[in-house]
């Protein structure tokens, strides 16, 4: 982690939680803990929970939950170093200046120089367009319909005739030759020293960042000369596979959906049409980096491309990548051929919305493109059509929602619902067969690292539904409300006896503090993690402890509960061991399990 775990803890105690709430949310003291309306989901009843002696937030209506780094992230979109920083700030603490090799620091001061070329290069163009020289391309942004406040809000400028126009400005402005030729918004020479500009005569678009700082620009020709876009290369501020356009405004836009659109000009469109959750790839094929950046933002995304050929085909490609995000998708077809930029302008903002209205999930959208390949009239196009509609359909672990295609796809086609599910479970025999081989492949591969909770940091995988996970939660949640008994606990469970890579984590921590005799803090225990995902199964962890009243076997869930995890370790083991004295060792292990039991009560 990039800050201590000591300052960590400072910004975090010096942040009350109940008073940065308040900041959000209107709260209501009742009892111990205090209530308000859940700022992360709508409601009309406060559920929305505060607790100041655990500085821990709670929401019974939708599950948020953590400490007040969480809370902030949320609220904010921020990461967990952005909300130190926030928080730091918010309790005037200063935080260290992290200690830096020669060479990263020359690194970051030249990104800064960087970062102020560009800034100055966008004044520059965002002059040459008001002035007499950009005459022509007002008039063409005027063509468009773009409105003099929204060309401002995006920065929008207008790069010279000029062969070395800006270059001669940035030398001028005192920036070193070499930082220019770093920033690509100059070329070299074809002949004799020197450079000349990238962009001239364009309509420039700047290229900002999630943090508001322009990191390259987009330019397009006036009339239809070639290449009609022309972007910066990738420099030391710019990756295009890593960038959205438009997602410094989309991620505040305050929609639980962002849209994403092909180009420039669709998202500035989009958004003075009153759509601001919108964000542009930038012509480039979606990568899994931009697909991670919008999980950060939100929960679901529509895509809306052209519906020509090209526009399905990238759609298609986009599908299995922001899948893969975790992201749900819907699909938005334009008609007519057009780009969204042009429908709106020719039908309106009710109109493009109506398009939503009857937006396709990405599995019927892709079923739709599969139906117009085929001729399902003809017997064998019939067959080869259900083939590949099973094979998309295999691929989705949820059975209830496999059955609902299923059910759709047959009413609309005629095919009979059985005969596609017998083609799905052909697929779904091959694939469990290459996962299985993948699982052993990938267990001899386990048994060769020794320093197996070092490399198994990776976000926990399992199941939180899963019995096994559950049993490990309750245990925890078990130490936390019951300090007293972690003694009898410990000599019997060990906390690399957690397979759960971020409970185990947790696990260690407790173990850490009772065994110096410390209380624990959760919002501490949270501190540990940084991913917002890990911090809610963390907090979990620390939430209301169940049937405290109730007079229910506590004793006997404890014991069956650490028995599975432990049961779950040995099995994990004996499936590895490969030496006889182990493999024994083993055996013995599993027979003490079974004759052990904790006695909570007395003893
Ligand atoms: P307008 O014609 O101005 O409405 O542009 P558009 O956004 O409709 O453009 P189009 O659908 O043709 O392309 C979508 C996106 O692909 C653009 O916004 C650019 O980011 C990118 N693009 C298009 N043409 C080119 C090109 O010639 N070169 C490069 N590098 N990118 C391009
Ligand atoms: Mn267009």
């Amino acid at each position: 982690m990039y800050y201590s775990e000591e300052i960590i803890e400072e910004i975090r105690s010096q942040n009350n939680l109940v008073d940065v709430v308040s900041e959000y949310v209107r709260l209501q003291r009742k009892g111990n803990s205090y209530f308000g309306l859940c700022p992360f989901h709508n409601e009309d009843t406060a559920s929305f929970s505060v607790s100041p002696d655990k500085q821990m937030y709670y929401c019974f209506g939708c599950q948020a939950g953590g400490n007040v780094f969480t809370f902030i992230m949320q609220m904010e979109n921020f990461s967990f170093i952005e909300a130190i920083k926030h928080l730091a700030d918010r309790a005037h603490i200063a935080l260290p200046q992290p200690e830096y090799s020669e060479e990263i620091r020359r690194k970051i001061e030249e990104k800064q120089v960087l970062l102020e070329i560009h800034k100055e290069t966008a004044k520059y163009f965002y002059a040459n367009l008001r002035s007499p020289r950009g005459q022509q391309a007002s008039e063409y942004l005027i063509k468009r319909k773009l409105k003099e406040n929204i060309q401002k809000l995006f920065g929008i400028g207008y790069s010279n005739m000029d062969f070395a126009d800006l270059y001669q400005y940035l030398l001028y402005k005192g920036y070193d030759e070499e930082l220019i030729a770093k920033s690509g918004l100059v070329i070299p020479k074809k002949k004799g020293k020197g450079y000349v500009d990238r962009f001239r005569n364009r309509i420039m678009f700047p290229i900002f960042d999630v943090h508001n700082q322009i990191i390259g620009f987009g330019g397009r020709v006036l009339d239809d000369s070639l290449p009609k876009y022309m972007n910066s290369p990738d420099t030391l501020l710019f990756d295009k596979s890593k960038n959205l356009y438009g997602l410094n405004y989309a991620r505040t836009s305050g929609k639980n959906q962002i849209l994403i659109v092909e180009g420039y000009m669709d998202v500035i469109s989009l958004y003075q049409a009153g759509f601001e959750n919108v964000v542009a790839s930038l012509g480039t094929a979606f990568t899994h980096q931009q697909a991670s950046l919008l999980k950060r933002y939100t929960g679901e995304v529509v895509i809306v491309y052209d519906s020509d050929t090209a526009g399905t085909n990238a759609a298609l490609r986009a599908i299995p990548i922001l899948s893969s995000a975790g992201l749900k998708i819907k699909v938005v077809q334009v008609p007519g051929e057009k780009d969204p930029d042009d429908y709106i302008k020719q039908n309106g903002p009710e109109a493009f919305q109506r398009l939503f209205d009857q937006a396709m999930g990405a599995v019927m959208f892709q079923v739709s493109i599969i139906r117009k390949k085929y001729n399902i009239e003809d017997t064998e196009q019939k067959i080869k059509f259900t083939m590949e509609v099973a094979q998309l359909l295999s691929k989705l672990d949820n059975e209830i929602e496999r059955d609902v295609y299923l059910q759709e796809i047959s009413n609309d086609t005629k095919i009979s619902a059985q005969s596609i599910l017998n083609e799905i479970k052909k697929y779904r025999t091959i694939q469990r067969r290459n996962t299985n081989t993948i699982n052993q492949y990938s267990k001899k591969l386990e048994t060769q690292p020794k320093d197996q909770f070092k490399t198994n940091q990776a976000p926990s995988t399992m199941d939180e539904k899963n019995g096994l996970y559950k049993a490990q939660k309750n245990i925890l949640s078990f130490l936390y409300h019951n300090p007293l008994h972690y003694p009898k606990i410990k000599p019997h469970l060990s906390y690399e006896d957690f397979t759960d890579p971020v409970l185990m984590k947790v696990a260690q921590l407790m173990y850490g503090q009772y065994d110096k005799g410390l209380n624990i803090e959760p919002a501490a225990v949270i501190n540990h993690f940084e991913g917002l995902n890990e911090q809610k199964q963390v907090s979990k962890i620390f939430g209301e402890e169940k049937n405290k009243n109730q007079e229910f076997d506590i004793e006997k869930a404890v014991n069956d509960q650490i028995k599975l995890i432990k049961k779950a370790n040995i099995d994990k083991r004996s499936r590895n061991a490969t030496d006889i004295y182990e493999i024994q060792s083993l055996i013995e292990q599993k027979k003490q399990l079974e004759k052990l039991y904790i006695n909570l009560i007395s003893g």
